[in-house]
């Protein structure tokens, strides 16, 4: 099956519904906190939900227009990450962690492996990533990895918790890989 090693504690799996008890059970415990910067919690409300989406992702998959990936620490899924999208050559990045493991360079990590993925195998010529302008720690990532911030801003791009925000692109293209 899919994976990818990313160091000695972190693997990559690309989602099968076999996860998708612990996926939900996962969701279910971040619910409150993902809520502020993910606009799909409340769709998600029973591990079938969590099933029914990973098997559309690898529908997506198969046609070549998304990837999903659950992040594997120490044997337990602490996050999942991927490609949304993937159009016309363009991969728009998605991503988010357990809470619990915040701050340990996880996600940077993993989103480095998926870009030359996404370049290597998906023969993507740019990836992007979409951040609300009030959430720094997944600017954070983009700005850690040298993709270039976009001119303009993806007005009121995003609801979440009921308000619009606006989004900032960053993209780094196949050519300006550096790593
Ligand atoms: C966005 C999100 C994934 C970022 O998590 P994160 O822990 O900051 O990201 P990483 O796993 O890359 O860890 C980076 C942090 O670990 C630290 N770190 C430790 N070792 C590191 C290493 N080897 N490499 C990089 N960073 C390291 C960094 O200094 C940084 O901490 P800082 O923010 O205090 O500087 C997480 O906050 C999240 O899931 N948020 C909710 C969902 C969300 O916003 N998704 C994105 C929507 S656009």
């Amino acid at each position: 099956m899919y994976y990818r090693i990313i160091d000695q504690d972190i693997k990559v799996f690309l989602s099968i519904p076999k996860f998708a008890d612990e996926l939900f059970s996962l969701t279910d415990k971040n619910r409150n906190f993902l809520r502020k910067w993910l606009p799909w919690l409340d769709s998600i409300k029973t591990k079938d939900d969590t099933k029914k989406f990973i098997i559309l992702q690898l529908e997506k998959f198969s046609k070549g227009e998304a990837l999903h990936q659950s992040i594997f620490y120490k044997e337990n899924i602490v996050g999942v990450l991927g490609f949304n999208s993937i159009e016309n050559g363009v991969g728009v990045i998605g991503y988010w962690l357990d809470k619990e493991h915040e701050n340990l360079g996880i996600m940077t990590k993993c989103v480095k492996e998926l870009i030359k993925l996404g370049f290597e195998y998906l023969e993507l010529k740019k990836v992007e990533i979409h951040c609300a302008t009030h959430n720094k720690k997944s600017q954070a990532i983009p700005k850690r990895l040298g993709f270039k911030e976009e001119k303009n801003l993806k007005k009121d791009a995003e609801k979440l918790e009921g308000v619009y925000y606006d989004q900032i692109i960053y993209s780094l293209k196949r050519d300006a890989l550096v790593f």
